[in-house]
Order: structure tokens, then sequence, then C-alpha cells
């Protein structure tokens, strides 16, 4: 009998709460992957285990307290130990797109001061090439925002605003995001990660180009692999 999706999120989440060693700062992502991964970590929290969290998102954070983890600023602390995140895709460098949860500037800052990136996903994440399964997430200002999206266009990308309702979606930081779907003979992710960032009113993009160590998937067999950069 198959598992269900909650059964290998389950899996997933407990397997790199594990990774987690008594008295460590740990980078907590966002999005359902993740957020079992905080639930497991949380029932470790509640067995005695010592961690404290930095999160990447408002709904992190509250899920995390809700255990009891202490979770702090990013700016309170020099360093993590780990961070642990999911993601949309993930290509054979490990190179990841991020940010359909609208999460994706937050899980930047964190990940880019931890020592160990974690990514957790389900096998089906894993891409030969980067903007094949989702559009790429673009995090802009507000103002202005369908003058950065013409630029945004210049590249190659076409850009959808995202909707909440019938309200410009926000996220925690208060910017809009614009859904980039990619040309069918695609884009080189390391320029383009470059080119977005050269556009005024771009805040971040979901490109994480060269950052995670370890990329931990699970097939829909719950058969747990390992990809390392
Ligand atoms: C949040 O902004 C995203 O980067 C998520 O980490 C990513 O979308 C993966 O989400 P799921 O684990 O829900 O697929």
């Amino acid at each position: 009998m198959s598992l269900t999706t909650q059964e290998l999120l389950t899996l997933i989440g407990t397997h790199a709460a594990n990774l987690v060693e008594d008295g460590m700062v740990v980078g907590l992502g966002t999005g359902s992957t993740a957020a079992a991964m905080v639930d497991a970590l949380g029932a470790r929290a509640q067995d005695g285990l010592r961690v404290t969290g930095v999160a990447t998102s408002i709904f992190t954070q509250q899920q995390a307290e809700s255990y009891g983890i202490r979770v702090v600023d990013l700016a309170d602390v020099d360093r993590l130990d780990l961070c642990i995140d999911g993601a949309d895709e993930i290509d054979p460098a490990l190179n990841l797109v991020k940010g359909r949860g609208g999460a994706l500037l937050f899980e930047k800052l964190v990940a880019r001061q931890a020592d160990h990136y974690v990514i957790i996903a389900a096998a089906d994440k894993l891409v030969d090439r980067l903007g094949v399964r989702m559009p790429l997430p673009v995090e802009i200002v507000p103002i202005g925002w369908n003058h950065t999206a013409a630029r945004i266009s210049d590249l190659g990308l076409q850009p959808t605003l995202r909707m909440d309702g019938d309200e410009m979606y926000l996220t925690d930081g208060r910017h809009a995001i614009v859904d980039c779907t990619w040309p069918e003979e695609g884009l080189d992710p390391v320029q383009l990660a470059h080119d977005l960032k050269a556009i005024t009113g771009v805040v971040d993009h979901g490109l994480f180009i060269g950052m995670a160590d370890v990329a931990v998937t699970v097939d829909k067999d719950g058969v747990i692999s390992e990809r390392r950069s």
C-alpha cells in the first residue's frame, strides 16, 4: 500500500529533525515539508532537546513557539549550526527554486548565516533543469510593481503578479511577488540570478544558487536518499 502525502512528509520531517543536536541554533524553514520537520523537532523539544530556532516566516515562528521552542531574531545570532528547509525544484548541482509559499527572502537571509543548509523534499522536486515544474517567484517592492515586472520581462521571463483574492499578495516583509514563467529553452540560472538582482525594484528572487549542502528526498515508497553538493 502506498504512503499518503502526510505520511511521506512525516517521514522526511522526522529524518531532518533527527539531524538536530542538543544546544544547536537551527533555521526553521517554511512550507509543508518544513512544517513536518518543525512538528518532529517540537516533539523532540518537548522530550527535553534544547534547541533555539530562527524562523523564516511568521507562520513557522508561531508553529515552533507552540511547542515551546525558543525562537530568536536573525539579528540576535551571529551564525546558525544548521538550516532546514523545503524547496520547489532541486537541480543536479543542488541549485534551487524556492518561494511558492512566499517566504523566499527570509528563507535566504536565514540560510546565508547557517553553517549547513539542508533541503528536504519529495523526490519529484528533483529536476534536470530549473524552471520546468513551476514559475520562479521574484519578490519586488509594491510601488510601481508593473514597471519592475516589465524590466523582468526584458530578461525573457513572463511575470504574473501573485494575488490574494482581489488584493495584491504581500509577503511577511510587505513586498509583492511576481511568479515568472521561464522560456522553453531555459535560461542560465546563475546569470539570471545576477540579472534579477540588478533590477531596481527587485528585492530578491527564488533562485538559491550554490547554497544547499545536501538535499534529502523521499520517494513515493518512503525511501529516503541524500545528494550532496
Ligand atoms: C516557501 O516560501 C517555499 O520556499 C517552500 O520552502 C517551498 O515552496 C516548499 O514548500 P513545500 O514543502 O510546501 O512543497
